[in-house]
C-alpha cells in the first residue's frame, strides 16, 4: 500500500490537461461516434453503472457527474430517477459542454471546471460517477480525483467509476488490442470525419492503473463496495462508498 502511495513521475505530455482538453474540445461534434465504435457497449454500460449505485428511496437526489462530456450519463440516471434527478455534469471542455447543453435534459446543471478541483459544495452528492474519464487521467493525478469525490459525496453516498479495461482472458485481450491497433487507420479509411477518436483507443490500450487509484481512494476514506467487468470483458465498474 505505501508503495503505491510514492509519489507519481512527471506527468506524460499525452496526460497534461491543456492537450487533453484540445483532444476532447477537437472530438466533441463526433463525440457520438464512439457509441458505434464500441458496437453500442457504452450505452449498456452507462445503465449498468446506473443500476449498480444504491439510490435514495425518495426526495431529490443530487449527482455529480465528473469528467461529463456531453452528459451520456444524464439519460439512463433521468431513465433510473425521473424528475427526481439533480445531475450536475463537469468537465472543462466548453465544446464538449455545448454537446451536453443540446440534451435539453431536465434537471441537468453544467459546469465546466476541472473535475479535480470542481468548486461544487462539500457533502452534497448521493453520487458521484465519472465514466471513461479515467483513461486520460494521469496517475499523479489520482490523489487529487480521490480528494475531490470524497469531499463531494455526503455521508453514505456512493461513488461510480467505469472505464475500458483490457481483458484478462489472453484470446480477448490479444482480440482487443488488435482492434485498437487496426483502429486508427480503418477509421482514416471508413470515417474520416472521426479519425481524431484514433487517439481515444491509444489511452484505453495504455489503460488505467487501478490498484493504484484504489489505493488514494481507499486513503481518502472511500470502502469498495463492488467491482466487477461487464462483457464481454473490456470494462470495467467499481462502486465505493463514503462512511455514513
Ligand atoms: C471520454 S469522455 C467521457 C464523456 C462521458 N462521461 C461519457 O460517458 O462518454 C472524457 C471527458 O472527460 C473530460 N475531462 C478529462 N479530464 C478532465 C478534467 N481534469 N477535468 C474536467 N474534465 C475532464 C474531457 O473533456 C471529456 O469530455
Amino acid at each position: 500500500m505505501i508503495e503505491l502511495l510514492q509519489p507519481a513521475p512527471p506527468v506524460a505530455a499525452h496526460y497534461r490537461p491543456a492537450r487533453v482538453r484540445a483532444l476532447f474540445d477537437g472530438l466533441a461534434g463526433t463525440y457520438g461516434a464512439a457509441e458505434w465504435l464500441s458496437g453500442g457497449q457504452l450505452g449498456r454500460w452507462r445503465r449498468s453503472l446506473v443500476a449498480a449505485l444504491r439510490w435514495p428511496a425518495a426526495g431529490p437526489v443530487q449527482v455529480v457527474d465528473l469528467m461529463a462530456g456531453g452528459a451520456e450519463l444524464w439519460e439512463p440516471l433521468h431513465q433510473h430517477l425521473g424528475p427526481r434527478l439533480a445531475l450536475t455534469a463537469v468537465d472543462f471542455s466548453a465544446p464538449m459542454l455545448a454537446r451536453a447543453a443540446r440534451q435539453h435534459a431536465p434537471g441537468l446543471t453544467l459546469l465546466q471546471a476541472d473535475a479535480l478541483a470542481t468548486g461544487l459544495p462539500t457533502g452534497a452528492a448521493a453520487a458521484v460517477t465519472c465514466a471513461f474519464g479515467l483513461k486520460t487521467l494521469a496517475p499523479a493525478a489520482y490523489p487529487a480525483l480521490a480528494a475531490e469525490a470524497a469531499r463531494l459525496l455526503r455521508p453514505g453516498g456512493q461513488l461510480a467509476l467505469l472505464e475500458f479495461d483490457l481483458p484478462t482472458q489472453p484470446w480477448l485481450r490479444a482480440a482487443m488490442l488488435t482492434y485498437l491497433r487496426l483502429l486508427p487507420a480503418t477509421l482514416r479509411y471508413l470515417c474520416p470525419e472521426a479519425a481524431a477518436h484514433a487517439a481515444l483507443a491509444r489511452y484505453a490500450g495504455a489503460g488505467t492503473r487501478w490498484p493504484v487509484l484504489q489505493a488514494f481512494l481507499a486513503a481518502a476514506g472511500l470502502r469498495l463496495v463492488r467491482q466487477r467487468r461487464l462483457w464481454p470483458g473490456c470494462a470495467r465498474l467499481a462502486v465505493w462508498e463514503k462512511a455514513a
